[in-house]
């Protein structure tokens, strides 16, 4: 019995994988919006919130464009109309109507997405959450929020600092000055995102404790509870927490905030190698303990190409002088003149040791330097859209494994010759450390299928001989379905498949996305 299942194991894993991306194929079937469907939509919504280029809107079409192109600008929809709801109810008559008629629908919130998953494949309706925009309720003794879904991340944090808490979820997408597009709480829960303070305050899946959702027949399903503990059977919720809008419009949000920290502290770590990642790690958990809030790496690349493009204050040459690469350390706690201490006795610990770790740090001595630092490591995005054109890989592999990817792949790049300014400019790596998630980019002069095809399957057959994910935190939307095979088993994703199938057997929602 054993033996006979060893075998079919081993018969799976050499079974070869198919290589096919037909996101169109799950659109057979489903329907454009007609004018006979907008006349219908302007009785559900007033004509402020509807931008369409069919009558008798006839919106130009330009106007569409920040709809239907992703942020990377690398994946392009050509839908005619956007729709953008005030309220559930509006929402639940919109999706129903949908539902009726086979008209495909993409949720959008932000639009900040890196997996191609909140633009259309082809025409379908883009409903947009930006109108949805209300804090519905805060309890400052539970530490609990619920919010319409289309709130932007960042106005729940400035919402939350009166009231002493921080939203558990920090990201470089939340809404900065000058920056284009912001993250939304919907978004943020429908791509399980993790971000930057994960590590403290793990995922989605344990913060967000209710959730409202439109169901694709425009059923309401009411699940905004904000209790701590709720044991009454299956947890529906925890199914649209990273399902990218393919099984249903998350339309509210109860997140249990956290206990905003009294003393936060960081410190960017030069590092002659990255071989000390790791020991750096150990040894900073081990003396930081409970108030460690972020462990972020970058490698000396990518540094460069944020200090190029404006991300951040540049730190002195004389401390990046001979860094491979750099770690930010955060700190967060209760008690300023503890938490200091303990983060001096690490630096002076790492400075003095026979062979040390690192080979400076700078610490933030102000709110003005700590500010800068971090926008250092949230401008890395940004910095390398600047510099090229990005293929963006978002995997999880065993943390000393970073670096071998990284070089593999730009290896890769060489043999096939693409390796030179006019094709592959850079492959650099940054990320999580702390969450196992490197952040592969390679930066192209232009998105081509030659380097596609050096990339892929290339970069998933590495992460899979890793036992890797191809997918740490940015999700499947429609750059990965025909890639999830690489981190999930034949029969999870028929399960996938069983669970979309129920509720939404017509295959309005979000169309292309997520499964093959
Ligand atoms: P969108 O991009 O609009 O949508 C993303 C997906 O969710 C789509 O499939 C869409 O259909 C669906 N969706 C959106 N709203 C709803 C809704 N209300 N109901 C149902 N489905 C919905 N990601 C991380 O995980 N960690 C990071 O650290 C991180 N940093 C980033 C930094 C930058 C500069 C940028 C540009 C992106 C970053 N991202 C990161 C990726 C992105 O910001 C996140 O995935 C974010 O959660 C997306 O939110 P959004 O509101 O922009 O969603
Ligand atoms: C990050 O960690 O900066 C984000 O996930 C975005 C990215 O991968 O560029
Ligand atoms: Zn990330």
């Amino acid at each position: 019995m054993f033996l006979s299942r060893q075998l079919a194991r081993r018969a799976y894993l050499r079974a070869p994988r198919r290589w096919s991306h037909s996101p169109a194929a799950a659109l057979s079937g489903l329907n454009a919006v007609t004018e006979e469907d907008l006349a219908h939509f302007s009785k559900i919504l007033p004509s402020s919130a509807i931008i369409s280029t069919l009558s008798p809107s006839a919106t130009p079409s330009s106007e569409l464009e920040p709809f239907n192109n992703d942020w990377m600008n690398k994946y392009h929809g050509k839908s005619t109309t956007v729709l953008k709801p005030r309220t559930t109810q509006e929402v639940s008559e919109i999706v129903k109507w949908c539902n009726q008629r086979r008209i495909g629908i993409v949720p959008q919130g932000g639009n900040t997405g890196l997996v191609g998953g909140s633009v259309p494949v082809r025409d379908e309706l883009i409903l947009s959450l930006a109108n949805m925009s209300k804090i519905r309720s805060f309890d400052d003794v539970s530490g609990i929020l619920v919010a319409d879904a289309g709130c932007i991340l960042q106005s729940l944090s400035d919402f939350l600092v009166p009231h002493n808490h921080i939203v558990p979820l920090d990201l470089g997408a939340k809404g900065r000055q000058h920056f284009n597009n912001s993250c939304q709480i919907g978004g943020n829960v429908s791509t399980n995102a993790g971000g930057l303070r994960l590590l403290r305050y793990g995922s989605l899946h344990g913060t967000v404790l209710g959730l409202e959702v439109v169901l694709p027949d425009g059923t309401i399903l009411d699940q905004l509870t904000s209790l701590r503990k709720d044991n009454t059977g299956y947890d529906l919720k925890q199914l649209f927490i990273g399902a990218e809008g393919t099984l249903g419009v998350v339309t509210g949000v109860s997140i249990l905030a956290a206990p905003a920290p009294q003393a936060s502290n960081n410190v960017m770590l030069a590092l002659p190698k990255f071989e000390n990642v790791l020991p750096l790690f150990k040894e900073t958990k081990r003396q930081l303990s409970e108030i460690l809030s972020a462990f972020e790496f970058m490698d000396r690349t990518v540094y460069d190409l944020a200090v190029k493009h404006g991300q951040g204050r540049a730190l002195d040459p004389a401390d990046v002088e001979g860094a491979e690469c750099f770690v930010l350390v955060e700190t967060s706690g209760g008690k300023r003149e503890h938490d200091e201490e303990k983060l001096n006795s690490l630096l002076e610990s790492l400075m003095e040791a026979d062979e040390p770790l690192i080979n400076t740090g700078v610490l933030a001595t102000s709110p003005a330097q700590f500010s800068a630092l971090w926008a250092i490591r949230e401008g890395l995005t940004e910095a390398v859209s600047k510099e090229g054109k990005a293929y963006k890989y978002d995997i999880s592999v065993p943390l000393h494994k970073f670096k071998e990817v990284v070089d593999k792949t730009r290896e890769q790049l060489r043999q096939k010759g693409l390796l030179h300014d006019d094709a592959v400019r850079h492959v650099v790596g940054y990320g999580h450390v702390g969450d196992g998630n490197l952040h592969l980019n390679v930066v192209a002069a232009a998105y081509t299928p030659e380097i596609e095809a050096a990339l892929e399957p290339f970069v998933y057959e590495l992460v899979a001989s890793y036992k890797g994910s191809i997918s740490a935190e940015h999700g499947i939307g429609v750059m990965k379905t025909h890639a999830l095979q690489y981190s999930k088993s034949p029969t999870s994703i028929e399960w996938m498949k069983r669970i979309k199938a129920l509720f939404d057997p017509n295959g309005i929602m979000n169309p292309g996305k997520v499964l093959p």
